[in-house]
């Protein structure tokens, strides 16, 4: 049987989203080939040593400007298990925070374009420039993780937080950018395209601001290991192309 590749963006950090849903990857399938992407592959030491001690896991650098998306393209497109199969999944995991105490009446241009440049123009860069690569692979797939704090039907409501405006609006504008591209190649070209809320996930994005276990209302924060498995698991399991869902498979309102 062929191999299954998957594609996982922001990789890098052990106590991240990323490099847990690469670990659940490869354990859950003997078939399972993960390319993970990274900004500083030198610097990512958890990653490289699996991958010395397994040959499923491919280490590549990538950042979210096009020249770097691109240079990326032209070494996985060179890999012999893509050669082989194509890409069978993009999981766009990368993603950034600055701004959570800044709210909608503080909220600055530069902060917004940092948030832009990660959380919506990385992840839309590296979706435009792997389409042929999946085109040739089995499952066609695209997770965008976003976040329900990009919901503008939800904006600034219940268990959101006051601050995180540009994180919202960028991560809004992503899951704007993945419907309209399943409404392009969605049905017509039998693409899987999601947009993710993976919970919440005592990570360093918080910046040690939260422990798994904490509580924000009705919202318990979860381990990385847990965050990065049932994000893995919901990427395997399919399904609900063209929804924004939650870590549970529900819908959550755009
Ligand atoms: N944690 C939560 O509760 C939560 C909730 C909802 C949604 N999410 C989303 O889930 C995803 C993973 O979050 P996390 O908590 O695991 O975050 P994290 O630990 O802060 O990891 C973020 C990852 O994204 C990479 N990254 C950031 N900016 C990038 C850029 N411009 N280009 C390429 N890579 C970039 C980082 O690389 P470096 O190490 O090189 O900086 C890192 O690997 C993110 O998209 C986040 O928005 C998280």
């Amino acid at each position: 049987m062929s191999s299954i590749v998957y594609l996982v963006t922001g990789s890098n950090r052990p106590d991240g989203v990323g490099f847990n849903a690469v670990v659940a990857l490869l354990a859950q399938s003997l078939l399972n080939h993960v390319i993970a992407a990274v900004r500083n592959p030198a610097g990512a030491e958890e990653l490289q040593k699996i991958a010395q001690e397994n040959e499923r896991l491919t280490v590549v650098k990538m950042a979210s400007d096009l020249e770097s998306v691109k240079t990326a393209f032209n070494e996985v497109a060179g890999l012999p298990v893509v050669r082989e199969n194509g890409i069978d999944g993009l999981l766009l995991n990368a993603g950034v925070t600055l701004s959570g105490e800044i709210t909608a009446s503080q909220i600055d241009t530069p902060t917004l374009l940092a948030e832009l440049e990660g959380n919506t123009f990385g992840p839309m860069r590296v979706a435009q420039t792997f389409l042929p690569l999946l085109r040739l692979g089995k499952q066609k797939k695209i997770f965008y993780t976003s976040s329900v704090i990009g919901s503008t039907e939800l904006a600034g409501e219940g268990a959101q937080p006051g601050g995180f405006t540009a994180y919202g609006l960028s991560k809004s504008a992503g899951n704007h950018f993945f419907k309209r591209l399943y409404n392009e190649i969605g049905k017509s070209e039998s693409f899987t395209i999601v947009c993710y809320h993976p919970g919440y996930i005592a990570t360093s994005m918080l910046k040690g601001g939260v422990k798994a276990g904490d509580r924000i209302g009705d919202v318990v924060f979860v381990t990385p290991e847990q965050g990065g498995k049932s994000a893995a698991d919901n990427f395997i399991a399919g399904g609900h192309s063209g929804e924004f869902i939650n870590e549970e498979g529900k819908n959550l309102p755009w």
